[in-house]
């Protein structure tokens, strides 16, 4: 592991000569004045490239290498919308300026919203939540509005299915929700029985992402739909996954009332580590009067009595709109639909070639991502779907997701993606034979993998139980 930039440092070494000062000096009263300096590093500015070169080498990303991290969507975010997020108009302006002098700014944010409506079947759009999970929420506070608008005031509950992402039960429990679990049937989808048992005049909505966690499109969706809306209850589509069914369907066609996108998924903008993001919520007309406080229709601040607020300062993470934005212009409809047709051609052709090899959980063609269980691999070999995992590091691969969906037992959910050729995902799945080939002649070589990292196979539970996230100094 490299040295800290502190370990580097040396008395008086110094990266920078300041200029001359040249403007009258300034005492700063005591009370704004530190009592001691900065601990700062003190190196050459040939230190802190190097130092910061090699911490970038440590970094995967989906520009150095193969990302199939199913559920995440981590397509190749073209540069070209870099190019247009840099553009001084775009990247110089601030949120408190004049409206009058933003308006290629508020036309392209409206742009936006109509374009996200005709993709999704949706009336209008908010586009300030920040992130998947802030769409929830904030859907999920709209959806309360209506309610209480209409004096509805019995339904406190929100049916999750088991399959769904971690996020949608966690947002309507914040939303102030009770949460009703809802199974899967043998094929994966809703089981529409078990539905049937759970709706009643206290339901608020349910929440579905389709296709599902597990990859696969629930082919009850208007049966699902008629049955929540018979019951009073609204639906709400997490988004996540749109990148499988963009221009072919659309979750406003299928009767959902709310939905959130993850821009930076299915629209190619960067994400990992944490944001920026973009999660925006598109609704149908009967949820526009809630819509946040600062959306912007039309090119014009929605300023709605009834609105639920506001979810987040000024706009939303406006240059991760503008990349949005580039993204939905330079493919055009026809593009979109593509990138999904190939999206989903992908997950079933690498699901193809490795169906004999490892137990695909849910049989039958997916749409953009597929899970596989290696349940039967563990109990043969010892070796587990975190074991697999560790060993793709030392190919340069990303992993798979682990352990999600929770009702697949060591799941590895795997998404190639779009934008992947051939020979990449021939060379991963070459990568994951030879793997499960050494899970049985070797075992005790992957239980310790990874060995080219610069960090080796840690310790997880003492990791999540201690974590040491900062450096004693
Ligand atoms: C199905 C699904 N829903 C919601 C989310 C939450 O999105 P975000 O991570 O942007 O909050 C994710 C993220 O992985 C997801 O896969």
């Amino acid at each position: 592991m490299s040295k800290l930039i502190f370990e580097r440092s040396v008395k008086n070494r110094r990266g920078i000569t300041l200029p001359e000062f040249d403007c009258p000096e300034v005492i700063l009263d005591h009370e704004y004045a530190r009592s001691s300096s900065p601990r700062l590093a003190q190196v050459a500015e040939v230190d802190v490239v190097r130092h910061y070169m090699e911490l970038s080498r440590y970094a995967f990303g989906v520009d150095n290498g193969f990302y199939p991290l199913g559920s995440c969507t981590m397509k190749y975010n073209p540069k070209l919308n870099e190019t247009t997020a840099a553009l001084e108009g775009f990247n110089s302006i601030h949120p408190t300026q004049d409206p009058s002098t933003v308006k290629g700014a508020m036309s392209l944010l409206s742009n936006l919203s109509t374009s996200l409506c005709e993709i999704t079947g949706m009336d209008g759009f908010t586009l300030q939540p920040s992130a998947g999970a802030h769409g929830e929420f904030t859907g999920l506070l709209l959806i309360h509005a209506y309610h209480s608008d209409r004096k509805d005031l019995k339904r406190t509950k929100v049916i999750v299915p088991d399959s769904a992402h971690g996020t949608n039960p966690a947002s309507a429990n914040m939303a102030g929700y009770t949460i009703i679990n809802v199974p899967s049937n043998e094929l994966g989808g809703v089981d529409v029985e078990a539905l049937k048992g759970v709706l009643s005049d206290e339901v608020a909505a349910l929440m579905l992402t389709n296709p599902n966690t597990l990859g696969l499109f629930d082919p009850n969706i208007e049966e699902i739909a008629a049955l929540v809306h018979k019951a009073g209850g609204l639906l709400y589509y997490d988004g996540a996954n749109l990148n499988a069914i963009m221009g072919e369907v659309r979750p406003g066609d299928m009767g959902f009332d709310v939905v959130h996108l993850n821009l930076h998924k299915t629209f190619s903008t960067p994400h990992g580590g944490g944001g920026p993001g973009s999660g925006p919520v598109g609704v149908k007309k009967h949820l526009m009067p809630y819509l946040p406080k600062g959306t912007i229709i039309d090119e014009h601040f929605v300023e709605n009595e009834k609105t639920i607020g506001r979810v987040r300062s000024y706009y939303g993470n406006f240059l991760v709109n503008v990349r949005a934005y580039t993204y939905i212009l330079s493919l055009g409809s026809n593009g979109l639909k593509e990138a999904s047709e190939m999206a989903v051609l992908n997950a079933n052709y690498m699901m193809s070639q490795l169906k004999e090899a490892f137990t695909v959980a849910y049989p039958g063609p997916c749409m953009h991502e597929f899970v596989l269980s290696l349940q039967d691999l563990k109990d043969k070999t010892g070796i587990s779907a975190k074991d697999i995992c560790k060993g793709l590091l030392d190919y340069k691969v990303h992993p798979p997701t682990m352990y999600f969906p929770l009702i697949v037992h060591e799941a590895l959910m795997i998404e190639p993606t779009e934008t992947e050729s051939k020979e990449t995902m021939d060379e991963f799945i070459k990568i994951l034979l030879e793997l499960k080939d050494k899970a049985y002649s070797d075992p005790d070589y992957l239980k310790n993998a990874p060995y080219t990292t610069p960090i080796k196979r840690v310790d997880d539970v003492l990791a999540a139980r201690h974590p040491i996230l900062k450096a004693e100094m």
